[in-house]
């Protein structure tokens, strides 16, 4: 079994750590803050005593786990892994740099991975010599929790390389899906109208948050309202992700960032870690109650969905990934109660681009566009997933 090793000990980089680490993989760690380095041993062993208290694994194992895991201070000593994983700070600069000295660290055939969530694998892999055997795995956070894998070839990419590290992640236990390197991957770019569709929403006066985070939660089966999520992620991250997937797409206009939420970074209002965003998490603060009109709720709740699967749809006919790995990455990524090319099968094609057709012809504005694809179902009585 191949060691493996891990570039940035925070969230992402300590999670992969863990998960690598419980497939019986040994671990190399290593961060250029060494304060990081030892944040992220303690909080491996308090998440280890907490699963060994829940008698997930027994305490052999958590030692066994732990002892796989080497906190190293130099990538010289990375030497003889066969894979990197990279989940430092996202900055393409930075990254390229580090690419480009890992080359000179590793052997010849070592696999240099990317956990990066915004940025093209293809520029990272450009950095180095040998391309071909770099290639994206972006894991979601938390990383033990969290089953879904992008597994994004580069331009460069030899495609044994990333099929080889698709077999590997299942080996994680893990789900992988290929995707196509492009802005956002599959999960990032799908999952933008949840948060946009519903802003506008919004901002249109149409309903207020709470009565939005209810329909989308109650009526749609979503985990968490929009808003609560945004609140949860932090605006300062949501936004920067909605902005850098505007820029990625040359400004399409269905990807436009919200002012309401630039003005919440303005404000400082950052959600629940700075104590106020959407909702106001102070103590003792009053929570907004939703109006609750089954029929106007229905009528957001289509709205904000018919735009989801819009933008599957197009991931689809762009052939950013399979309609499987659309509906799978939305299912284990991001907890969607349904894929949404099946949740379209079940609305009915006709019927989602009728929706999508009536809010173009009431706002004149691009973002509203049906996609070719639906279309094309639409006309010729088809479904995403025939029986
Ligand atoms: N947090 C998420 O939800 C999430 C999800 C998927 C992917 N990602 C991606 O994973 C990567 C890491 O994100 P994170 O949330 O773990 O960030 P983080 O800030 O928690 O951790 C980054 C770590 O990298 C270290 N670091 C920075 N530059 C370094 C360098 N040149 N060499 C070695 N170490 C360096 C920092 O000291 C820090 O400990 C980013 O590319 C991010 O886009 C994040």
């Amino acid at each position: 079994m191949i060691s493996v090793g891990i570039v940035g000990s925070g969230a992402m980089g300590s999670g992969i750590a863990q998960v690598a680490a419980t497939a019986g993989h040994n671990v190399l760690i290593y961060d250029n803050n060494p304060d990081a380095l030892e944040r992220s041993r303690k909080r491996l062993a308090k998440i280890m005593d907490r699963l060994v208290v829940k008698e997930r694994i027994t305490k052999e194992e958590s030692t066994a786990i732990q002892g796989r895991i080497q906190y190293v201070d130099s990538l010289y000593k990375m030497a003889e892994v066969g894979l990197v994983v990279e989940a430092i700070v996202e900055k393409l600069e930075v990254k390229k740099a580090l690419f480009e000295q890992l080359e000179d660290v590793l052997s010849e055939n070592a696999i240099l991975a990317t956990n990066t969530s915004s940025l093209a694998v293809t520029a990272i892999a450009a950095a180095c010599q040998k391309p071909d055997r770099v290639l994206g795995l972006h894991f979601f956070n938390p990383a033990p929790l969290m089953a879904l894998v992008e597994v994004v070839p580069a331009v460069q990419t030899d495609i044994k390389v990333a099929e080889e590290c698709f077999e590997l992640m299942k080996k994680w236990g893990k789900v992988p899906v290929m995707a196509k390197d492009t802005p956002g991957f599959i999960v990032n770019r799908v999952a933008r109208p949840f948060y946009s569709e519903a802003l506008r929403v919004y901002e249109e006066g149409i309903a207020d948050l709470a009565t939005i985070d209810w329909v989308m939660t109650e009526l749609g089966g979503f985990r968490m309202g929009p808003f609560t999520l945004m609140d949860y992620i932090g605006h300062d991250v949501n936004y920067k992700v909605t902005e850098t997937v505007f820029a990625a797409f040359y400004f399409d206009p269905r990807y436009k960032p919200s002012f309401t939420q630039q003005r919440l970074v303005d404000a400082g209002y950052l959600g629940r870690k700075s104590g106020r965003g959407f909702y106001n998490y102070e103590e003792a603060s009053v929570q907004p109650e939703p109006t609750k009109d089954a029929a106007k709720g229905k009528a957001i709740l289509h709205r904000i969905l018919v735009m989801l699967i819009n933008e599957a749809a197009d991931a689809l006919y762009l052939n950013v990934a399979s309609l499987d790995a659309i509906d799978l990455a939305m299912t284990k990524g991001v907890n969607y109660p349904k894929g949404l090319l099946a949740w379209a099968d079940e609305l009915t094609i006709p019927y989602v681009v009728e929706q999508l057709d009536a809010l173009y012809h009431e706002y004149h504005e691009d973002r509203y566009r049906c996609s070719p694809v639906l279309r094309r179902l639409a006309r010729d009585g088809g479904k995403f997933y025939e029986v």
